[in-house]
This record gives structure tokens, C-alpha cells and sequence, in this order.
């Protein structure tokens, strides 16, 4: 069975590899990924605020302290609350890709336009062989237009672009109004690929604190409707790739992913919940899948549900909705 694919130009020996998480700060679980059969490592992100604090905190050793410069600095968040800074990051990209003959990508995550976007070039430099760039905004300005959301999004692109000769691909989120729209030019842009979607970590509220609760809970499949609907929406129209990440948990999730379009899963709750050599199960899985229903190759079976191929396109469209809440029976 030929489970090769490929992704940002990339061969890899099957569609699965890990999403971005902190699995990839200890050595032993990227070996045990690498040997369950990954195809990639996805680094866990470098975020704008980590470098921005090590780039402060350069200039404060050679300027000295001010009083009000401090203040400033001190809103930014600790870099012990991170596992691995700056340094350390690029450090552990060059052990990765030394114990490993898999791909390593590296993952840029920040919203601003500014100088933390040249550590893509040193992310480069430490041997990833692509870069994940995750602009995660929340538009929190009521004045703000989307379009200059997006305008954002796509000047970083540009910024990472110029820094790096390797591929770049863009993790996005759901909230565009018109998400093909946005993709087309993120594509059209060169992005390489694209991610869908970023999962957004809504707080809750603490009712007798009277505080905004931050809250992680690990995805389910349920969640990767979302996805599929996307990728069979885009398939065929934008020539970069398409991983999908979030809530993929079992075999049928990747199967669904690939025929909606996906060149590629990215996984990662599965894999914080039963440990990193379930990647080794989805990849056996898949095979016996796809024997048992006698394809010859993951190739053959990539967009055979996408809008365009689909033989029901509407239950991707507004008559789907109209169905669904029909099914309803009081
Ligand atoms: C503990 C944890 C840490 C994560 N860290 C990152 C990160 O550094 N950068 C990033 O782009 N996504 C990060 N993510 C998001 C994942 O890469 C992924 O997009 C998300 O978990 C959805 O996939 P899943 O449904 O398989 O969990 C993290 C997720 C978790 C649960």
C-alpha cells in the first residue's frame, strides 16, 4: 500500500505526523514519534512575545534599566512559563533534525509586524526544513476591519517569506468571513500551505472570582466537521496544501480528512491522551483501511468528497443546513 504523500514540496512515507505541541521538548517522545512512523516533527510554536522579551531584554544589558522601561517589560509573560526560549528552540531543532531522517518544522506564532518574524531565518539556519506560521489574533478592536485583519496576516506571511528560502506554510483560524477567499490570497501569496484551524482556547468565567478562566480541554472528533467542510470547499482551487488539524482522533477521522482534501493530519490530543506511539496505530490503521477497501494509494483517495468531486455538493452548502434542522422531530 502506498501511503506516500507529499506536503510544502516535502516527500513524507504517510499522511500522519504530530501538530504543534510540547511533546517535541523532550527528545525521547520525537523518538518514539519517529518511530511509531511520523512522517514530520511539528515543533511547538517560538511565539512573538518570547522573542520580543529576549530582544528587550538584549537592549536592557546594554542600555541599563529605565524605571518606566521596566514596567513595560514586566507585562510581558515569563520566560520560564515557556519550556524552551529562543535559544533552546533552535537548539532542539538541531538535535531533532540530527537523531531524525524526518522532516522538522518549525513553527513561528505571533501577530504584529516587526523584527520577531527574522527568527524565521535562524529557525532556517538550525535545519528545519519548513515553517508553520501561526498568526492567532483575536480582533478584540471593534473598530478594527476585517480586511485589515487579514492584511495583517498576509504581511507577516510576506516578512516570513523574505526571511527563508524554505517552504512557509500558514496555520489559520475559522473566523473569516470568507475563509476561501482569505485562502486564495494567502495562496496566490505563496504560502505553501495551509493549516486548518487553529483551535481557539475560549476562557470561561469564574462566577464567584469574578475572573476570565483560561481553560485547555483536548478536542474531540466532533470538531473536525469544521475542518472537513473547509477542505472540501478548497480543494481544487488554491495550489498549496492543506493539513488539517483538530479533532483528529481515530482512522476514520483521517479518512475523512484525506477525502475531504487534506494532503495531510496533523494530531495532537490523541496523542497527549494515549502517548506518542498512537501515531503507530492511525498509520497501521490506515493501511488495513485502505486495503480492505482496495484502494492502491492515499493519492487516490485525496478530494474524492470534495465539493467539487462530491456527488451531493449541497450537503457542503446552505441546503445542508435547511436538511439538518428538518431532521429534527419533536
Ligand atoms: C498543550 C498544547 C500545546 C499546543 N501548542 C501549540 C503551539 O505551540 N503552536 C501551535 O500552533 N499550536 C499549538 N497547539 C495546537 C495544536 O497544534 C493543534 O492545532 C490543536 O490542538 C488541534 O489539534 P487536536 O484536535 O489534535 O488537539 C497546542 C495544543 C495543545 C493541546
Amino acid at each position: 500500500m502506498n501511503l506516500q504523500t507529499t506536503y510544502l514540496g516535502l516527500d513524507l512515507k504517510n499522511p500522519v505526523m504530530p501538530g504543534a505541541s510540547p511533546l517535541v521538548d523532550q527528545l525521547d517522545n520525537v523518538r518514539r514519534l519517529e518511530d511509531a512512523g511520523a512522517a514530520a516533527i511539528v515543533m511547538h510554536s517560538l511565539f512573538e512575545e518570547q522573542i520580543t522579551k529576549q530582544q528587550l531584554s538584549e537592549f536592557y544589558h546594554t542600555e541599563g534599566p529605565a524605571e518606566s522601561f521596566s514596567e513595560a517589560t514586566s507585562y510581558f509573560p515569563q520566560m520560564e512559563d515557556y519550556a524552551l526560549g529562543p535559544d533552546r528552540y533552535l537548539t532542539q531543532i538541531a538535535k531533532i533534525k540530527e537523531m531524525c531522517d524526518i522532516p522538522v518544522i518549525g513553527s513561528l506564532n505571533g501577530v504584529s509586524l516587526g523584527g520577531w518574524t527574522d527568527h524565521a531565518k535562524l529557525i532556517e539556519q538550525a535545519g528545519a526544513d519548513a515553517i508553520e506560521l501561526n498568526v492567532y489574533y483575536i480582533a478584540t478592536d471593534p473598530d478594527e476591519p476585517g480586511t485589515s485583519v487579514e492584511r495583517r496576516t498576509i504581511d507577516i506571511l510576506q516578512a516570513v517569506k523574505d526571511a527563508v528560502d524554505i517552504p512557509v506554510a500558514v496555520k489559520l483560524s475559522p473566523y473569516f468571513s470568507s475563509p476561501g477567499h482569505f485562502a486564495k490570497q494567502l495562496d496566490s501569496m505563496g504560502a505553501a500551505g495551509l493549516v486548518i484551524f487553529n483551535r481557539f482556547y475560549q476562557p470561561d468565567i469564574d462566577i464567584e472570582e469574578l475572573e476570565a478562566a483560561p481553560r485547555l480541554e483536548l478536542s474531540n472528533s466532533t470538531e473536525l466537521r469544521l475542518r472537513l467542510r473547509w477542505a472540501a470547499i478548497l480543494h481544487g482551487h488554491i495550489k498549496a496544501d492543506l493539513a488539517i488539524g483538530g479533532g483528529v482522533h481515530t482512522v476514520e477521522d483521517i479518512i475523512k480528512a484525506i477525502m475531504s482534501g487534506a494532503n495531510v493530519v496533523q494530531v495532537v490530543s490523541s496523542l497527549l491522551k494515549y502517548g506518542p506511539s498512537h501515531i503507530g496505530s492511525l498509520i497501521s490503521g490506515l493501511r488495513h483501511w485502505l486495503e480492505d477497501h482496495e484502494y492502491e494509494s492515499v493519492d487516490q483517495m485525496r478530494g474524492s468528497m470534495s465539493l467539487r468531486n462530491s456527488p451531493d455538493p449541497s450537503a457542503f452548502e446552505r441546503a445542508n443546513y435547511l436538511r439538518v434542522l428538518q431532521l429534527w422531530k419533536v
